[in-house]
This record gives structure tokens, sequence and C-alpha cells, in this order.
């Protein structure tokens, strides 16, 4: 019988603020814990970033998946030590990586510095390659690719300092939403994103350029539905059953955007007021153009295995792409998944396919 293949899940633990500086969660014993212990602790002393610590399910949600598929597997926490991680490799040398990392050090930057490495090394890892990562970070980089491509996303202006920004050369117009230029998962965003006039935007900017120390994009608003477009593989990539989320449970004045608390605050109006819905109901013209703008964005940025591409229809339901996610959120209750299973695969089929595509490019690179 031939060996079986060993799979490592490698993540980097996240860090959380603690009464003594910065600690690794697992230090802060955050680990152990129930999900429902990090929302409070969030909420008490905002300290911990949720968004952050879901990883810390993720990993163990995909190595029971990889288990029941028969695969052998291995989870490595890098704890941000590059040393460690190599001579893990060089004394583990798992055949496929399942790459986790989304950064290295609290800089997501190096997120696709750590695919370089495998890329480097010649190891076959799940997920986009470093140049899509790192340029799927840069938001404002991807809405220029977009725009010249002829792929429809919102008019925008990166602004380092508020202070540069001009009502006359402006050019936008309002509402506008304000949001940090490399940050993801909703962080910055909350329910004074949203601006109506040009003082306040110049005051919101303001804000979000000191907090995050980071240009902010300044975007216009487009008032109307969110789409999620889930895509699974690459010859040719499957566009999966469009996920929608909806904001009618929110209170009448509470703007309908995804913000941090909608996205992680378990208990709170934002969280209980936005729920995905898979599949969106669509008209079938509409359908069929969000697939096929996501699946050109997929393309666009060379996005492989999978990803999800986010988008807001217009009044008119036009199209417009927000962002695209590569190597998004894959715990089993993540959005990605909804669309994953209304489409009629399990949990463990979709992770087993996400590897497959990995470990395939590891026996053409053995053949080449
Ligand atoms: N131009 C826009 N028009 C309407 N809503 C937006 C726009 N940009 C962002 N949003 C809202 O803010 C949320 C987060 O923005 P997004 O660009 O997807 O960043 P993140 O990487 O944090 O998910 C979106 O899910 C959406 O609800
Ligand atoms: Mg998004």
């Amino acid at each position: 019988m031939s060996q079986p293949i060993h799979i490592a899940i490698i993540y980097n633990e996240p860090t959380v603020e603690t009464d003594n500086g910065r600690e690794f969660a697992f230090n802060a014993g955050v680990e152990h814990a129930h999900h429902g212990v990090w929302v409070s602790a969030a909420r008490e002393h905002g300290k911990i970033d949720l968004s952050e610590v879901g990883v810390i399910e993720e990993k163990e949600d995909i190595q029971s998946a990889l288990r029941a598929i028969g695969y052998e597997t291995s989870i490595f926490n890098m704890s941000d030590d590059l040393d460690r991680f190599l001579a893990y490799l060089k004394a583990m040398q798992p055949d496929v990586i399942f790459n986790m990392v989304e950064s290295l050090g609290d800089d997501a930057i190096h997120e696709m510095h750590v695919a370089g490495i495998y890329e480097l090394l010649g190891i076959s890892y799940t997920g986009s390659g470093p140049l899509t990562l790192g340029m799927c970070l840069n938001k404002a980089r991807t809405k220029e690719m977009l725009m010249f491509n002829g792929i429809p996303t919102a008019n925008f202006k990166l602004v380092g300092d508020a202070s540069t920004l001009s009502e006359q050369h402006l050019e936008m117009s309002f509402p506008i939403i304000v949001k940090p230029s490399a940050e993801d998962a909703s962080v910055g965003i909350d329910n004074n994103s949203i601006v109506y006039n040009f003082p306040d935007l110049v005051k919101r900017t303001d804000f979000i350029v000191k907090k995050f120390r980071e240009a902010a994009i300044i975007e216009e608003y487009i008032e109307g539905r969110e789409l999620n477009v889930a895509i699974i593989g690459n010859n040719p990539p499957l566009v999966l059953p469009i996920s929608e989320i909806d904001f009618s449970g929110l209170p009448a004045d509470y703007p309908k955007i995804v913000t941090y608390d909608a996205k992680w605050m378990d208990g709170t109006k934002e969280f209980e007021g936005t729920k995905g819905v898979c599949p969106a109901m669509l008209p079938l013209d509409v359908e069929h153009e969000v697939k096929d703008v996501a699946l050109r964005a997929y393309k666009l940025m060379a996005c492989r295995d999978y990803a999800r591409v986010d988008i807001r229809l217009s009044k008119q339901m036009k199209p417009y792409v927000l962002e695209i996610n590569p190597n998004p959120d894959l715990s089993d209750d993540a959005g990605y998944f909804r669309s994953v299973k209304t489409y009629g695969l399990s949990y463990a089929e979709a992770i087993g396919k996400i590897v497959g595509f990995a470990v395939d490019r590891r026996i053409e690179k053995k053949r080449s």
C-alpha cells in the first residue's frame, strides 16, 4: 500500500491585547475557551479581534474533514517564528500544505510572503499564490485593475491625509463610505462609516487614517442588495449558488452594510439583523450577470482553488464588485459554505476538493 498523503495545516496563532501587552491567543488562554467567551471578552475589553481568532476553530474543522477523507494530517502554528517553521518543514516534509496563514507578526502583507516561501521550497499548497494574495489585500490597486478591465466597481479615491481632500476636486457623489485601505473582515466599518456631506467625509477619513495608520478608501456608496459569490476550482472554476446578506432585520435607522459588529459580535442588533441567505432570489438575467462579473474578477486576479467575490447591486440591479477575497474563511459556519451546501456538497467534500487541487499540482510537479 502506498504511503498516505500528509497534509500539514499551517496557520499563525493570532495575538490578542492583554494586561501584559500583546500575547498569542493560546498564551492568553483564548484557545480553549468557547466562542461565546471571546465575544463577551471582545465586548467588555475591546481587546480581542474576533475576526482573527476565528482561525482557531477553522483549523480544527479542516483537520476533521481531512482525516475523514483519509489524509494524514498535522497542524502547525507558525507563532511568528520563521526559523521554527523552516525546521518543521525540513523535519516533517509534508506532501501538501493547507494554507491558513493570513499574517505574520500581525502584518497581513506577510500573507503573500509566506506563500512565497512555499513556492521557493517547491511545496504544493492550497489557495492563491503570493501575487494574488498581495494584490487583493490592496483594495485600491484591485479596484484599479477591475476598472481598467471593465469590471464595474464603485468610484473611489485613496486618501492618505484627510486635509488633502478638496470639495471642488472630489468628483464623487454622496453618500460615500469610508474604509481602511488594507484591512479585511469589516475591520473599521461601523454605523458611522457612511457620510452624506463634505465636512463629515473629512472628519471620518481623518478618524480612519489616524486609527489604522493607513490610507483610507473613500468610495461611492452603492445602495442596494449585498451578494457573496463563492467560487471553487480552476479548470474551469465553478461559480456556486449566490448568497445574499439580508438586512431586513436591522432597525430602520441603521445603515444596510456589514459592519464589524454585524459580522462578529453575536448578540448585537447588527449581528442579529443581518442574516446570510442562500440561494439569493434574483431575476435570472441578474443572476447570470452577477456570476459572470464574479468569475471575471476571479480570473483577472488569478485566484486559485477557492475565493469569494463580494458584490453590491445598485437599485437598477447592476453589480459592482466590492472586493475579492482569495483564501476566504473556511470555518464550517462561514458564508463560503452556505453556497457550498446549497450547491449540494458537504463540508468535507468541499475541503476535499480544495486540498485535491493542491495534491494534483504536486503530482504534476513530480511528473515534470
Ligand atoms: N461601495 C460600497 N457600497 C455599499 N456598501 C459598501 C461599499 N463598500 C463597502 N461596503 C459595505 O462594507 C462592508 C465591508 O466592506 P469590504 O470592502 O467588503 O471590506 P472587508 O474586507 O472589511 O469585508 C461590505 O460588506 C458592505 O456591506
Ligand atoms: Mg468584504
